[in-house]
């Protein structure tokens, strides 16, 4: 794809090196510095967690899953810094082990277990084991049965309870739990480590309302609560101060924002705002959903450069009859035409998209519905996956299960379709001129990578010295489906 595969969800952010950025008022950011800047990530370790730090214990975390949790574990772990725990690189040297866990499907749930299972012979060492995230929600108390050396289980819903949790473990509590979803809170933090070098990842919206048959989410991160656009855009400032130009703001429907503020911004209204806030210079926005996708974002997008020419809109089936028993909330006209709207706009809109092969009862019928649809939309890139049977959602008493190997088989064929349409999409843009934030330095000198506006990945030469974090103008010479080839115009 001309995406990598972490556009979605594995947004991974080197752990090695953070630094206090910030101090502002009470609230501050400890970034990732480049490492291209010259300095030691050991020291600058050492340096962002010795802030604040009163030796209370050191602390590693490890994060599964999508972009939602990445950022979720820069704000835990913004918590256990402003403790004063510190945090290490390898759980053999922490006192306290967590893990942000997935469960959207079943392999990524299966995982945790058998990680967890890698600590069975520690429990002696005195070490606090906690399970955060999706599998926390989804497994509860039963995790202290499965793993009897767990003593913190806390779901994504209740992660502003951390810091009482905290006290309670650091009392000697052996088993405490953090697991309502019944809430209209979200998660603010004082401290929020940033991971990612040249991406500030904000939440605008956590939870879910929407009811897809398939899928967990609405049920391990509880219902849909929007942060006020007042707190928002302060977030914006401040990483724009701490020296930050991308944003990319977060939500399993990003788009069904609705501001609590009196003011009651609309989705398009904050994209504005954000993008106006001064040092920004790229806006992204992921998930939206189709059926809350409308004009006024186009519109935005159109009117502000600022705003990213890239929309991520899941469709996850082609077929009417399928995407019904997805209970997706809208039919395959009706995406068609959300389609037809980012296509009518004045910028060149990118589309990718995330599809599910071998739901309950898809028949090779309704998958050729999947294909026909990839080739009418010509899609940037997606996200494809097999169907997952999973706890508490409604598709697991479907009957009519598609068998493993044929699930492959489908996978396979959609692959080798999209592929085909991303090359020839790629191909289309050599010879022209983009705008690329350069992220990566390859050890082949003059080498370097970054990402354009519309999300694509650009490899290209250049003779300048010192190009990361910087926006420089890049000619495509060459594609391939993943990503594209290009020359820095200086
Ligand atoms: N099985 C397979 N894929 C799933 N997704 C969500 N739930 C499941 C499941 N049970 C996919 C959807 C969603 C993406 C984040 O993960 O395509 O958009
Ligand atoms: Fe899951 Fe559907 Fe909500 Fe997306 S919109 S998080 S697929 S329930």
């Amino acid at each position: 794809m001309a995406y990598q595969l972490d556009a979605l969800g594995r947004a991974r952010g080197c752990n090695a090196c953070a630094k206090l950025r910030r101090t502002m008022g009470k609230t501050f950011d400890i970034g990732l510095e480049v490492l291209a800047a010259g300095r030691s990530a050991r020291s600058e370790l050492a340096l962002g967690l010795s802030h604040g730090s009163t030796g209370r214990g050191t602390f590693f975390l490890e994060t599964f899953g999508c972009q939602m949790n990445e950022h979720d574990s820069e704000k835990v772990a913004g918590v256990l810094l402003a403790r004063g725990y510190r945090q290490v690189e390898t759980p053999d040297a922490a006192s306290v082990i967590l893990y942000n866990t997935c469960s959207i499907r079943e392999k990524a749930a299966q995982k945790v277990f058998s990680r967890l299972g890698e600590f069975r012979e520690k429990q002696h060492e005195g070490k606090i084991i906690g399970v955060l995230g999706c599998v926390a929600q989804q497994e509860g108390e039963g995790i202290f049965k499965r793993a009897p050396w767990v003593s913190l289980v806390c779901g994504s819903a209740s992660y502003r309870k951390l810091p009482e949790l905290l006290t309670e473990l650091e009392n000697g509590n052996h088993r405490v739990t953090g697991l309502e979803t019944d809430t209209d809170e979200t998660f603010e933090t004082e401290v929020t480590r940033r991971d990612h070098p040249w991406r500030a990842y904000l939440t605008i919206i956590e939870g879910c309302d929407k009811a897809c048959s398939y899928c967990v989410v609405p049920y391990t991160r509880g219902p849909e609560r929007s942060r006020s656009s007042e707190a928002i855009l302060r977030d914006v400032r401040q990483v724009a101060d701490a020296g930050y130009t991308e944003v990319q703001l977060l939500g399993q429907t990003v788009n069904s924002y609705a501001d609590p503020m009196a003011r009651r911004m609309r989705f398009s209204e904050l994209l504005l705002a954000v993008a106006d806030v001064a040092g920004i210079r790229r806006v992204r926005f992921t998930t939206s959903h189709p059926k809350d996708f409308t004009q006024d974002i186009v519109d935005a997008i159109d009117a502000e450069p600022r705003l990213c020419e890239h929309v991520h809109l899941p469709v996850q089936s082609g077929s009417n009859r399928v995407l019904k028993e997805m209970q997706r909330t809208y039919t395959r006209p009706q995406y068609l035409e959300k389609i037809g709207m980012i296509r009518a706009s004045k910028r060149p809109i990118a589309i990718t998209t995330d599809i599910i092969v071998g739901f309950p009862g898809e028949t090779d019928a309704d998958f050729e519905e999947t294909l026909s649809l990839l080739d009418e939309v010509r899609y940037d890139g997606i996200f494809s996956f097999k169907y997952s049977p999973r706890p508490n959602t409604r598709a697991l008493s479907m009957r009519d299960a598609i068998s493993e190997e044929e699930k492959s088989r489908r996978l396979a064929v959609l692959q080798d379709r999209q592929r085909e349409i991303q090359i020839a999409n790629n191909k289309s843009q050599i010879g022209e001129s983009f705008e690329v934030l350069v992220s990566g330095k390859s050890r082949r000198e003059g080498q370097w990578s970054g990402y354009t506006s519309s999300h694509k990945v650009m490899n290209f030469t250049s003779q300048a010295p010192a190009l990361l974090g910087t926006y420089v103008q890049v000619t495509a010479t060459d594609a391939t489906p993943n990503s594209l080839q290009g020359e820095h115009v200086a």
